[in-house]
């Protein structure tokens, strides 16, 4: 153990010890109170121990409810509301939401004598309350503080004594002390921890936006995915309206729930039935178009899965996987070719995921080989079939966990055939008036679920 270790810090006004500095002194509530002290080591003699060791059937808990949003979706990925004393950050592209979603959540706290604190690094009052009109929000008891510089920021959140607080963004935010521009590597650590520091002692929760860069990661360090307590990506296609929310690190819950929204004029409202989001209008057959049941979490969802295959004009044939993992779609190209006999190495593949969704399900394995086969061969499923099932390497067809939500959540949209795994579908309760189908080979399934004649191709 070095020598450092052993530093702890005592609050020169009460006494209180800590094993790391702190701004704020959670027992006499000072600032700036902490030094540095060393416990006495005489050489030889044991280190005073500032922290006791603690059984864990000791610490006393206080039974604190989460702090639950109006906005259910968010609840959800956040596992049930923010945890008092949490830092959570939300994540995205520029111009994704984030400040929308950041504002609606507060606007849903703030009132009845709850305050909410937003803290606004990038965009003036009048911005901000031009927006709140724009999303019909009221703002009483909801107050903006225009700040960047985090000592100042913390002393209102002091004065305050806030439900919530928002910090929109985290790049913008500066502590004096510390070296580094706003947004740099040390200045974006070092508010986070201050903030992490005054989120636990005062047991209120913290939002946090956060920029992404342009590779897509989380802008600065990576230890403050570490510092944080749960980290949120919202992501969305470009020209899509949908926005999804999705649990990267969640100390308090599940990280595969999503929250599914759709972007108005007049801000984020919840998606009530997101199956159909992930649906084109598919009354008419049409090759190439295979429909699976997904799970999100707890939550099915029904996916479409389109394929287009076409003779490759020169040079090595392409494979273009959006929505689904290129590996994933080399492998399942690979199984129709050597196992169901489909000559696609002089084909250019590719595969679409309807919606924006990302899904890395082995469960959908058969309705994108179905969807290649479909499209190569210009013969199509029904358009109330949907396939489940994992591809083996052999091209066996694998077992899928959860069955009958899946397939209830596709006989509430209306399908009536599912092609599923042998051993699944044997043992499965299937929903009234739907018939599943087991199979046990991917060259089943295809000989089973396409339908109509096949032409001469190319
Ligand atoms: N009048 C409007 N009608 C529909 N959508 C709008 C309207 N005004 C803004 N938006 C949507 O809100 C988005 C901007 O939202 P917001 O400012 O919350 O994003 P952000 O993630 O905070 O951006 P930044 O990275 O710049 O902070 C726009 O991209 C647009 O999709
Ligand atoms: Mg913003």
């Amino acid at each position: 153990m070095s020598k450092n270790s052993r530093i702890a810090y005592t609050c020169r006004e009460c006494g209180k010890h800590s094993p790391k500095w702190l701004g704020h002194c959670p027992d006499c509530q000072s600032w700036n109170t902490f030094e540095e002290t060393k416990p006495s080591t005489k050489r030889g003699g044991p280190p005073v121990l500032l922290n006791p060791a603690l059984e864990l059937s000791m610490v006393e808990t206080e039974d604190k409810p989460r702090l639950a949003f109006r906005l259910h979706e968010l609840n959800r990925v956040l596992g049930g509301g923010m945890v008092p004393g949490s830092l959570v950050l939300i994540s995205g592209d520029p111009g994704i939401g984030k400040s929308t979603l950041l504002l609606q959540a507060s606007s849903g706290i703030a009132g009845k004598g709850s305050k909410v604190v937003y803290v606004s690094g990038e965009e003036s009052p009048y911005q901000t309350k031009l927006r709140g009109d724009r999303l019909g929000l009221k703002g009483h008891d909801l107050y903006l503080v225009t700040e960047t510089n985090m000592d100042a920021i913390l002393q209102h959140l002091q004065d305050l004594s806030p439900a919530l607080a928002v910090i929109d963004s985290i790049q913008t935010v500066y502590l004096p002390e510390s070296p580094g521009a706003p947004g740099s590597v040390s200045q974006v650590r070092e508010c986070t921890v201050s903030l992490m520091q005054w989120a636990k002692s005062a047991s209120i929760p913290v939002l946090i936006a956060g920029h992404v860069t342009k590779d897509g990661s989380i802008a600065g360090p990576k230890v403050l995915e570490h510092i944080v307590d749960v980290v949120l990506y919202m992501e969305g296609e470009s020209l899509s309206t949908y926005r999804l929310l999705r649990g990267m690190k969640n100390r308090f819950g599940s990280t595969n729930e999503i929250g599914i929204f759709e972007m108005r004029g007049d801000g984020l409202v919840e998606v009530e039935n997101p199956s159909l989001v992930f649906l084109s209008q598919r009354s008419q057959p049409s090759t190439g178009s295979v429909v699976s049941a997904t799970l999100e979490g707890t939550r099915p969802l029904l996916v479409e899965v389109q394929a287009l295959t076409s003779t490759t004009n020169f040079g090595l044939p392409r494979r273009t996987a959006s929505g689904i993992d290129l590996n994933r779609l080399l492998l399942i190209i690979a199984v129709l070719n050597k196992r169901a006999g489909l000559s696609l190495a002089n084909q250019d593949v590719i595969i679409n995921v309807v919606g924006g969704l990302r899904v890395n399900e082995p469960a959908m394995d058969l309705a994108i080989a179905l969807s290649i086969a479909s499209s190569f061969s210009d013969r199509y499923v029904e358009p109330d079939l949907i396939a489940l099932g994992e591809i083996g390497l052999n091209g066996e067809v694998r077992p899928v966990p959860q069955m009958e939500r899946r397939l209830a959540e596709a006989a509430r949209q209306g399908f009536r055939r599912c092609v599923a795994p042998a051993n699944s579908a044997s043992d499965v309760r299937a929903p009234s008036g739907m018939e599943v189908t087991g199979v046990t080979s991917l060259r089943e399934a295809l000989s089973g679920a396409l339908r109509g004649r096949q032409q001469s191709k190319h």
